[in-house]
């Protein structure tokens, strides 16, 4: 089969007015790691900025209430669905605070039939407490728009127990990934930059060859990259004008690479 070299494009936009202006039913996955409304600014942390390497920015994650956030995220996603193929699978990536208003939200707009998994991305770093069980997961909601006809390629991961040493097995809804620490050599400084490990393992799993993955909060732009290395076609949108410069860094490096 003869495959076009895989396409990303990049725009300062707004997820609602970006989306208004792709064609209709061309997106084969939908990826969002939109603001959790953690209710502060994520900045990149203090100290974290290597000699010129990581850039230092921020962005907006606090909305009045719960229900302002929701209705928000609900609105967006409702003007993405004209994008989508018929057969598309949606991917939200969410945390504890948002995880049960987001699977209500999706149960409604999507319909619960296209429920597929709860993803739990297990990252290891972070989150203690000496007053609750330490916080060490992300939540990413599958949905698929065609429960008959969905794209799914069952990923294999590396094997843990000791009789199965070496081997690899099927991949559970549980993926141990670590998140990236400061020496992290495809750390970049943005805040919540999320690993390329998980985004090409989702992609590989969730996406057909030579696919269009939408990633509409892009950030510096972990999707659209894990896209390119699979030779899928990407598109990314994100408000924050240094989450573009650095999406598209990153691209073009890429493909120098
Ligand atoms: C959690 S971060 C994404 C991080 C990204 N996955 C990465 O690996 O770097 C969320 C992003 O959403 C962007 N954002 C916030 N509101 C937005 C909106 N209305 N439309 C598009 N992007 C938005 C922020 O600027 C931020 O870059």
């Amino acid at each position: 089969m003869n495959r076009q070299a895989p396409r990303s494009q990049v725009t300062l936009a707004d997820w609602g007015d970006g989306v208004g202006t792709l064609a209709p039913a061309s997106v084969d996955l939908f990826y969002a790691d939109p603001p959790f409304n953690t209710g502060v600014r994520q900045s990149t942390p203090a100290g974290a900025v290597r000699a010129g390497r990581d850039i230092a920015t921020s962005y907006a994650d606090a909305w009045p209430s719960m229900a302002h956030y929701v209705a928000w995220l609900r609105e967006c996603l409702a003007r993405t669905l004209p994008v989508l193929k018929p057969c598309a699978n949606v991917l939200l990536h969410v945390d504890q605070r948002t995880c049960h208003h987001a699977r209500l939200m999706l149960d409604d707009l999507l319909g619960e039939a296209g429920f597929v998994n709860h993803i739990i991305w297990s990252y290891g770093l972070g989150g203690s407490s000496s007053r609750r069980f330490a916080r060490k997961h992300d939540d990413i909601l599958w949905y698929t728009l065609d429960p008959a006809g969905y794209f799914f390629a069952p990923p294999r991961v590396e094997a843990t127990s000791r009789r199965m040493r070496g081997q690899t097995k099927k991949a559970t809804d549980v993926l141990d990934i670590p998140s990236l620490n400061n020496m992290a050599s495809e750390r970049t400084g943005y805040p919540t930059q999320k690993p390329l490990e998980l985004l090409t393992l989702l992609l590989r799993a969730c996406a057909p060859p030579g696919a269009t993955v939408l990633d509409p909060c892009c950030g510096s732009g972990t999707t659209l990259v894990a896209a390119q290395s699979l030779g899928m076609h990407s598109i990314g949108f994100d408000t924050n004008p240094a989450a573009v410069d650095l999406a598209r860094a990153r691209l073009a490096a890429g493909q120098q690479s």
